[in-house]
């Protein structure tokens, strides 16, 4: 199985998915997640797994149909948001790392076709689908991620602050830029200052950009951690990484 980096690595947007269910085994260890997530940050993610197409998707962006999916629910606040981005990145990676394709899709679904449970004050802030990559990516799928991701932003441009930033910030920031964000925006930079790291939101206005803070500190760690430095941002715009260990 890929350690947590290497699936950092490996995770790209799954456009195209095989027409196949999610092996038993492979379901149990993903419904495990789930439900160490939600333990450890009081969100209500849902994973929803059935014998027929469930999930539909955007046949714009998307091809092959969906058994599996997760329904990534929290309240509609910042802090509920952002948290949906640490944890449904930690989702999406726990999926690479056992073999499955995946994507991050707040809007290009159709809603009607999922019935998650909603508690007072929540909504679904985005769904993950999930299943086998198909072997070859049609052209169109392949097209639309390299259009979106040509946008992306050179390295140098996410760091701020002091000069001289070690080798693990750097890490991390690679972590970042391979990481996911909505429709590429990657709108969180790194500021070093005072010898500390923190995460920083440069641009805002699409509603996700929470989503997007949660995902990048994510990514962050994972990256750090890689280079040695173990350690976890504080909440919120602003956050200082804080080290555990070195
Ligand atoms: C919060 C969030 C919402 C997204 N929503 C959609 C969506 O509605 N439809 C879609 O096709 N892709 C969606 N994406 C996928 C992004 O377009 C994709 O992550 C980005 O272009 C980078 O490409 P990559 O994930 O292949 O690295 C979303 C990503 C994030 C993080």
């Amino acid at each position: 199985m890929l350690n947590v980096w290497e699936a950092s690595e490996k995770r790209i947007s799954c456009r195209a998915y095989e027409d196949r269910t999610i092996d038993d085994g492979t379901l149990s260890a993903l419904r495990a997640c789930v439900e160490e997530l939600n333990a450890a940050s009081g969100l209500h993610f849902q994973l929803f797994a059935s014998e027929k197409p469930a999930l539909k998707l955007s046949s714009a962006m998307f091809a092959g149909p969906v058994y599996t999916y997760a329904a990534l629910v929290g309240r509609d606040t910042p802090e509920d948001a952002e948290k949906v981005g640490y944890y449904g990145q930690g989702l999406v990676l726990c999926a690479t790392q056992l073999g499955l394709g995946t994507c991050w899709v707040a809007g290009t679904y159709d809603r009607a076709s999922i019935s998650p449970e909603l508690n007072e004050g929540e909504k679904v802030w985005d769904v993950i689908p999930m299943g086998y990559a198909a072997e070859k990516t049609p052209v169109k799928q392949k097209l639309i991620r390299s259009g979106i991701r040509a946008r992306s932003r050179r390295r140098d441009s996410f760091l701020e602050g002091d000069p001289g930033a070690p080798d693990w910030v750097w890490t991390g920031i690679e972590a970042v830029m391979k990481g996911p964000s909505a429709v590429n925006q990657q709108p969180v930079n790194i500021l070093w200052q005072g010898g500390k790291a923190y995460a920083k939101l440069i641009k805002s206005g699409h509603g996700l950009e929470y989503n997007d803070l949660g995902i990048a500190k994510k990514q962050f760690e994972v990256g750090a951690a890689h280079a040695g430095v173990k350690g976890s941002f504080l909440p919120g715009d602003m956050a200082e990484f804080v080290i555990i260990s070195k």
